[in-house]
Order: structure tokens, then C-alpha cells, then sequence
């Protein structure tokens, strides 16, 4: 990994300060700083509060056993998940509260009260027993975001099987690649989902990823939602295949819904979700249940200041680490009314997600910067058609929001008497990490602020400095209950990635660098203590929030049989915050055509999903390298966005580039 070009300079010097509305702060749950040293005088004895209000079959005996980078929070105790999310609300006026209400994109709707919710996990539960699913299995699950993907994954955690959900977007061969590494024994998918008008058709993507190339050797069956039947649409009824595949109404609508929660050990298995790293090979990212739920449930509470009235909406989607925990488990473990819509933002006009706030009364809203960047560009008029007067807090999450669009945000969405929530955290780290609290905190534009109480959040050197102002490495100092517990088969992988960066020193003039937790990210401090992140430092990509390795488009680019070789850097891009830049190398004889380019571009989208595709793909006769022959993806980078080049002494031909850098700009003028 390179060491971090933090362009500080490339920060806005931003001072507006946003004091938490008087009105809120009056109500807010949290309106005295000092939860922040309540929690830093004792950690563990934070924690454990916390984990007090969640429901325990067995307490445990040690909140925590730290042998880094091994952690086990609340050693001994048992619990389970879904029965925190649903069993528990059962007693009091929650059993009628709807959990969910749920809208697909055609404007079809379904709401579940607590009650319901939790018969359609118990019916989904003993449907998976049904196929054979047992304890301690894994289920994939490649769903569109209709209520059964909760209701799947509350099902998996119901008999203690863990859930790998692949975000619907991914291709039939990242479906596979992901099946076969967790070895999941069934796969639930639906025959599509709406997206701007037109039917996404999983099931022809599952089979797919199910049949061909190898397949997926340990699937013993596919269960089915009926999401769009024979609708009168392009993709016509799903063939369903004898002995192997399932329909969901036929085997969960007659089952019985009577299923008793497993009683799990705190650091069972509750979830893997796969994310890009510096490889080609995503990594299987594995969260547990105790310190998990326990992690997502104080911040869902804390930083959403979330009320019994409430009615929150995330827009993320169940296939991202976001969804997990702020749609699924965070709120139902909290007994809120949750909010989930099938379908694309702008579908059918660019009002939906206002007119939704405005149908269902949403009072919490949570979203991503590039969201925010598109709204923006549509204009103030959408917004202005609906009542948002229901709002009270707005939220963040997935990228460094630029202070205009936080400002926008603030304004004419949140009329500016909410509160917006700048929130830092990464699939990793399973819960918020650094993070305004909204009757507390003075937040400033584009700033995700402090550390969460209880979160030892630091800058850092290369060498383990501490940098009290300035700029350097985000890393995490102590363990957190929400944190990654491995890479699914993959130890090594999981010690080097996270907890090798500061090995051998000492963190802070003391502290062992080999428990100190590195997320790959570039932060600054200001004279606040105010953290800023400035994205990754190594070579992952933030396109629309959504995580992509420079490493695993590159191998996709280099499949294609008429591909030498290629190199991809992330290119500043408007609205999508980053987006794909490609540079391809032709094998010999091989004629550089567009129709050539829109292959290669359609060859990335096959192999991983349409998240992925370049954005610009140049065909390079030569790739800038050292003498050594490491390809400078930096000197890339500068000419995908037009900088001048930076230092090109270390290349082995400094001619490449320059060679390059006029191609890129012709083809741009
Ligand atoms: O670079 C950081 C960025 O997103 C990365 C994590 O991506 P992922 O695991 O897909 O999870 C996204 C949703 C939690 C981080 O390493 N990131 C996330 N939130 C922010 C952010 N960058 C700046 N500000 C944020 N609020």
C-alpha cells in the first residue's frame, strides 16, 4: 500500500458551525457532552450498559477478551438477533406498531405490524428448516429491496444460519464467486425486481450463477419470491427447476410460524457480507451477534435520536452494509417503523423520495452523498411540490459529503430545523463510528466530527505519532463491540489488511501497534478535533458511495481475450463523488475501436455488475511503470482528471505518460 497523498489543501476551509436547534436539543435524548467522558472513564462498562437493554437468554461472564486482533465481546452471554428484533416488542402496544412499511417501485404497498413481521420470520424460518438449513449453515441471499429480504435474513438469524447477502446489482459471476466461497447450502432470490420502470431478472442471474462455469457445487436448493410473476414485461415467468428451486409462497405461506429462536452464543455467526478490497478477491467480512446488535442499537438510538413516534427511512439498500444495520437490525432491535422502498429515486418523476416522506410522514431520513449531489442538480422544485414538514433529523452516510451539498441538504430538505448527521463507518466496522449526536454536537459542513462515546478514534503517522492537528492515517485505537471478527476463511488476510499497518511501533508513543485498527482511510484533524475523511488511501474505489477495487475491474478488463493489460484509477467525478477511469493495453493485432471499448465496458458490467463500469476507458499503447514495473496509477489518476503530472522521475519511460496525458486530452476535447 502506498503512503496516503493527503491533499488537505484540496478541503474547503469551512467555518460555518451549525449550533443542534434549540427546539431539537430541548428534546433530543442525548443533550449533555458528558456521555462522552461517562463512556471514556469505562468502556467496557458503557458497552455493557448497552448491552443490558437488549434481551439475553444467558448474561455474560466478561464483557471483554482482547488478544489482538482477536476480539470476543460479551464472552459467555447468549442471544439471538431476530428475537431482539421482534420477539421482545411483543408484550406492550409495539406488537400492533407497524415495523415495516414497504413500497414498491409500480406503488404497490405492504405494511407489517411487529406482530405480522414476526409470524412471517417464524413461517420463513421453518421454511429454510424445511430445506434442509440447520444451524451454524450460511444462506445466500440476492433479493430485490422487497420486505422478504428482511424477513429472509431475521429467518437465518431465527435458526442461527448465517446470511451473505449480495446486493442485487452484482452479476451472475460475483453471485457465484461469493456462493462458493461462503458455501452457502441455499439461495434465495425472487423472479425480479422493479428498477426505473423495467423488471431486474434475478432468477435468470442466480441460475446462472447456480449452473454455469462450475456453478455452485454446494446449493441444494433456490427459494423464489414471486415478485413480478407473468407481469406483462420482457422477462416473462421464472422457470423453475425440478428438485432444485422453490417458490417462497409455496413453501413459507403454509408453514407453521411457531419457530423458536435459537439461543446463540454472543460470538456466533451472524452475518458475512462481502466488500472490495485491494485484491481482486472480495473479502468475506464476518459480524457476530452480540456486540453487533449491541453496537447497531446504541447508534441507531444515539444518533438518530430515535423515539417511539418516529418514522425512519434509509435508502440504502439491504445488499450494502448500511441496510443491514440501518435498516434491518438496528431499528427493529430499537421497536421503530421502518421505511423501505423497492425502486429508483427518480422513478416515476424526480419528487419520489419526497412525495414518499410526505405519504408516509417520515420524520428520520438517511442517505448518501451522491444521492444528495443528484437531488441537488434536479432542483429545489421537487422538493418544494411535497410537505416535508414531518422531518426532524437528516443523515449521511458512504462518502465524504461536499459542504454545498450538505448545506442544500440542510436547507430544502431539511428546512433548516433538522440536524444532519454526518456519519463514518465502513462494512468493517459493522456500526457507526464517528458521528455528530444531534442535541449535542455543533456540526460543520462536510465534517463527520468526533468519535461515537466509547470510540477511540485517532490520527495517526506512518510511525504511530499521534497528530493532533493535521493530517494522516484514520485509525481505530480500541475495540469497538460492532467490529469485523475476521475474513471469512481468511485469517491472515484479516491480520494483514486491518492490524498490521502500525506492527512493531508504538501507537502513541505506548500502545502496541498490533491492536490498532487501520480502515484504510486518509483523515484530517482540525483545531476543533474535528475529523475529516478524505476518503481511501489504498486501491479501492468510492463510486456512489458503493465500494469497487481498482484490482478487480483490472482482472475483469484482462479477462477479455483481447486485453494485455490494464490499469484503473478512480477520476473525480460530479455526482458520483469517483468514477471508473480504465486504461487498457491491446494484445498485438488487436485494432482499438469503439465498438471494441463499449465490449470491454459491457465485459465489466458481465463479470461484476453495472456498479462497475468505466466510466472512460482509454486504450494506451504503453502503461506508465516504474523500472521495476509497478504501473503509477498515480500519474493515471492525474491524467484522468486533467492535473498537471506529478513527479515522473521514478518512471522508466517518461515519455508513456506524457504520450498518454496528450492522448486522454485530445479524446476529452
Ligand atoms: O472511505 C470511507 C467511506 O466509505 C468507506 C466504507 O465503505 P463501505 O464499507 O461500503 O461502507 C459504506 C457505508 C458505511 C469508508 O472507508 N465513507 C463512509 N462513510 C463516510 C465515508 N467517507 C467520508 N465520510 C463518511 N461519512
Amino acid at each position: 500500500m502506498s503512503t496516503p497523498e493527503i491533499k488537505l489543501d484540496s478541503l474547503l476551509q469551512e467555518d460555518r458551525v451549525f449550533p443542534p436547534p434549540p427546539e431539537f436539543a430541548r428534546r433530543a435524548l442525548v443533550s449533555d457532552p458528558e456521555v462522552y467522558a461517562r463512556a471514556e472513564a469505562d468502556p467496557e462498562g458503557y458497552w455493557a450498559e448497552w448491552a443490558e437493554q437488549l434481551h439475553w437468554f444467558r448474561r455474560w461472564d466478561r464483557v471483554l477478551d482482547w488478544q489482538p486482533p482477536d476480539a470476543r465481546w460479551f464472552v459467555g452471554g447468549t442471544l439471538n438477533a431476530a428475537y431482539n428484533c421482534l420477539d421482545r416488542h411483543l408484550d406492550g402496544p409495539r406488537r400492533t406498531k407497524p415495523a415495516l412499511l414497504w413500497e414498491g417501485e409500480p406503488g404497490d404497498r405492504r405494511a407489517y405490524t411487529y406482530e405480522e413481521l414476526h409470524r412471517e420470520v417464524g413461517r420463513a424460518a421453518n421454511a429454510l428448516k424445511g430445506l434442509g438449513v440447520k444451524r451454524g449453515d450460511r444462506v445466500a441471499i440476492y433479493l430485490p429491496m422487497i420486505p422478504e429480504a428482511a424477513i429472509a435474513m431475521l429467518a437465518c438469524a431465527r435458526i442461527g444460519a448465517a446470511h451473505s447477502v449480495v446486493f442485487g446489482g452484482f452479476s451472475a459471476e460475483s453471485l457465484r464467486d461469493r456462493i462458493r466461497d461462503a458455501e452457502a447450502r441455499v439461495l434465495i432470490t425472487a423472479d425480479g425486481g422493479y428498477r426505473r420502470g423495467g423488471v431486474v431478472a434475478l432468477k435468470r442471474s442466480a441460475d446462472q450463477a447456480v449452473e454455469e462455469e462450475g456453478g455452485c457445487p454446494t446449493i441444494e436448493h433456490v427459494l423464489v419470491v414471486r415478485r413480478h410473476g407473468a407481469a406483462a414485461d420482457s422477462v416473462g415467468e421464472a422457470e423453475m427447476k425440478a428438485g432444485r428451486d422453490v417458490w417462497w409462497h409455496d413453501a413459507v405461506e403454509g408453514a407453521d410460524a411457531g419457530c423458536p429462536a435459537e439461543e446463540m452464543d454472543a460470538e456466533d455467526l451472524l452475518y458475512i457480507l462481502y466488500t472490495s478490497g485491494t485484491t481482486g478477491k472480495p473479502k468475506g467480512i464476518m459480524h457476530t451477534t452480540g456486540g453487533y446488535l449491541t453496537q447497531v442499537y446504541a447508534t441507531t438510538r444515539w444518533v438518530f435520536d430515535l423515539r417511539e413516534d418516529d418514522v425512519y427511512w434509509c435508502t440504502a439498500d439491504v445488499g450494502w452494509v448500511t441496510g443491514h444495520s440501518y435498516i434491518v437490525y438496528g431499528p427493529l432491535a430499537n421497536g421503530a417503523t421502518v421505511v423501505m422502498y423497492e425502486g429508483a429515486p427518480d422513478w416515476p418523476d424526480r419528487a419520489r423520495m419526497w412525495k414518499t416522506i410526505e405519504d408516509y410522514k417520515v420524520t428520520i431520513f438517511y442517505t448518501a452523498p451522491t444521492a444528495i449531489r443528484a437531488f441537488m442538480k434536479w432542483g429545489t422544485d421537487f422538493p418544494a411540490q411535497h410537505d416535508l414538514s414531518s422531518l426532524r433529523l437528516l443523515g449521511t452516510v458512504g462518502e465524504p459529503i461536499n459542504p454545498e451539498a450538505w448545506i442544500w441538504y440542510h436547507k430544502f430538505i431539511g428546512g433548516e430545523r433538522c440536524p444532519v448527521v454526518d456519519t463514518w463507518w465502513q462494512t468493517e466496522t459493522g456500526a457507526i463510528m464517528i458521528t455528530p449526536l444531534p442535541g449535542v454536537t455543533h456540526t460543520v459542513p462536510g465534517s463527520a466530527t468526533t468519535p461515537f462515546p466509547g470510540i477511540q478514534a485517532d490520527i495517526l503517522s506512518l510511525q504511530g505519532e499521534c497528530i493532533p492537528t493535521g493530517g494522516g492515517f484514520l485509525a481505530i485505537r480500541r475495540p469497538w463491540p460492532s467490529m469485523l471478527r475476521g475474513i471469512w476463511g481468511d485469517p491472515e488476510r484479516f491480520r494483514e489488511t486491518y492490524w498490521s499497518k502500525w506492527t512493531g511501533k508504538a501507537v502513541g508513543g505506548s500502545q502496541p501497534g498490533e491492536g490498532v485498527y487501520f480502515p484504510g482511510d486518509g483523515a484530517k484533524r482540525d483545531e476543533r478535533g474535528f475529523f475529516w475523511v478524505i476518503g481511501r488511501i489504498d486501491d479501492v474505489l468510492n463510486v456512489a458511495g458503493h465500494r469497487i477495487g481498482t484490482m478487480e475491474v483490472e482482472s475483469a478488463l484482462v479477462d477479455h481475450p483481447s486485453v494485455a493489460e490494464a490499469a484503473v484509477v478512480g477520476k473525480a467525478h460530479e455526482l458520483k463523488g469517483q468514477a471508473v477511469a480504465a486504461f487498457v493495453t491491446l494484445k498485438e493485432g488487436q485494432e482499438a475501436t469503439e465498438e471494441l471499448k463499449k465490449e470491454l465496458s459491457d465485459h465489466v458490467v458481465r463479470k461484476i455488475g453495472a456498479i462497475a463500469r468505466p466510466d472512460a476507458i482509454l486504450f494506451a499503447g504503453d502503461l506508465p511503470k516504474t523500472r521495476s514495473g509497478k504501473i503509477m496509477r498515480r500519474l493515471l489518476k492525474d491524467i484522468a482528471e486533467g492535473r498537471a503530472l506529478g513527479d515522473t522521475t521514478t518512471l522508466a519511460d517518461p515519455n508513456v505518460v506524457q504520450r498518454l496525458k496528450g492522448e486522454y486530452e485530445a479524446k476529452e476535447s
